[in-house]
């Protein structure tokens, strides 16, 4: 593959995902301000912030599911902002992408609904078709489930199932929406292994968007942390994890956006991002200005992660 983990002869590729001033607004809300980001080839990519900070409309954006507001946005070399349906289309065989809830169809088995980019984008014979599912899904570990419906398998499983739908067409890039989302901290652990894996083995480029922080400095090659709208970060995960790790009174000394990332990091009670959301003034829109707040302690919040 194309020396994904230790980061140094990709460096030198040219990027297979490049955003360049990428803004999205709907109606008067501005969700992204113009971002920058580059994806090598055989990296996995975490893209991580806050609820409602523009993960996903990012995602919708690289797979061309919706259209910038401003900015270019290429995949494999080529603006995807710029192609009409049928040229997207065929840049959408490339890629891969796995949807927060899985996205099967329940009409369909899980051996049916992996088959079925198969059906649609290739002509080969059903047998050939019968062959690339069971090889899918032995390599997500479902090959004995082949037969189920939706509704007869657990979260996890399908999870697992959209996964080897998304691998059908042998895709070079992953995009991956929460993979762990809603899974027990064993499947979540489990289906990160499979990410690395897919990464390794089968060398693809992999996109994920994520708030869980374990499972971000599980699978990140590089990461970056968006806020906002804004990407205040990207690096490698070394970086993260050194200022994940750095004392309180070290990181002190940081500026506010490096102190905010080390919060969402460390999932601590305190910092920027609270007192951020302290100074929101929705109180004060509704009640009018208070002369003075206090925040009360919150002392059951302990950070559950280093
Ligand atoms: N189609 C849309 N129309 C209008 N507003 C939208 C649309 N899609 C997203 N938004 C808004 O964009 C903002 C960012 O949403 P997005 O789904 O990208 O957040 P996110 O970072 O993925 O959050 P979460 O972690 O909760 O999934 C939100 O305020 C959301 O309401
Ligand atoms: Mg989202």
């Amino acid at each position: 593959m194309m020396a994904a983990r230790d980061g140094t002869a990709a460096r030198e590729a040219e990027p297979i995902i490049r955003c360049r001033g990428v803004a999205k607004r709907f109606g008067t809300q501005t969700v992204l301000r113009g971002f920058n980001l580059d994806v090598m080839p055989g990296e996995t990519m975490v893209i991580m912030g806050g609820s409602g900070s523009g993960k996903s409309t990012s995602l919708r954006m690289m797979i061309g599911s919706i259209p910038p507001t401003e900015g270019v946005i290429e995949l494999f070399g080529r603006n995807i902002c710029a192609m009409d349906e049928d040229e997207l289309n065929g840049v959408r065989k490339r890629f891969g992408i796995l949807f927060q809830s899985g996205a099967l169809f329940n009409s369909m088995t899980v051996a049916e609904n992996v088959a079925l980019p198969l059906h649609e984008h290739t002509d080969l014979d059903p047998e050939i078709i019968d062959i690339q599912v069971k090889i899918k899904l032995e390599l997500v570990g479902l090959r004995e489930h082949a037969d189920k419906y939706p509704a007869q398998i657990s979260g996890g499983m399908k999870k697992r199932a959209g996964l080897a739908r998304a691998l059908a067409l042998d895709p070079q890039i992953l995009f991956y929406d929460e993979p762990s989302a809603g899974l027990d901290p064993v499947t979540s652990a489990q289906i990160d292994q499979l990410i690395i894996a897919l990464s390794k083995q089968l060398g693809v480029t992999s996109v994920v968007v994520t708030h869980e922080m374990d499972s971000a400095f599980t699978i990140a090659d590089r990461m970056a942390m968006l806020d906002k709208g804004r990407i205040l970060k990207v690096a490698d995960r070394s970086w993260y994890e050194a200022l994940r790790d750095e004392p309180t009174d070290v990181a002190a000394k940081r500026g506010e956006d490096e102190r905010l990332i080390r919060q969402f990091l460390r999932g601590d009670p305190d910092g920027p991002i609270t007192e951020r959301q302290s100074s929101d003034a929705y109180e004060e829109a509704l009640f009018g200005p208070e002369p003075e707040r206090v925040l009360l302690p919150t002392p059951s919040l302990e950070p559950t992660r280093r």
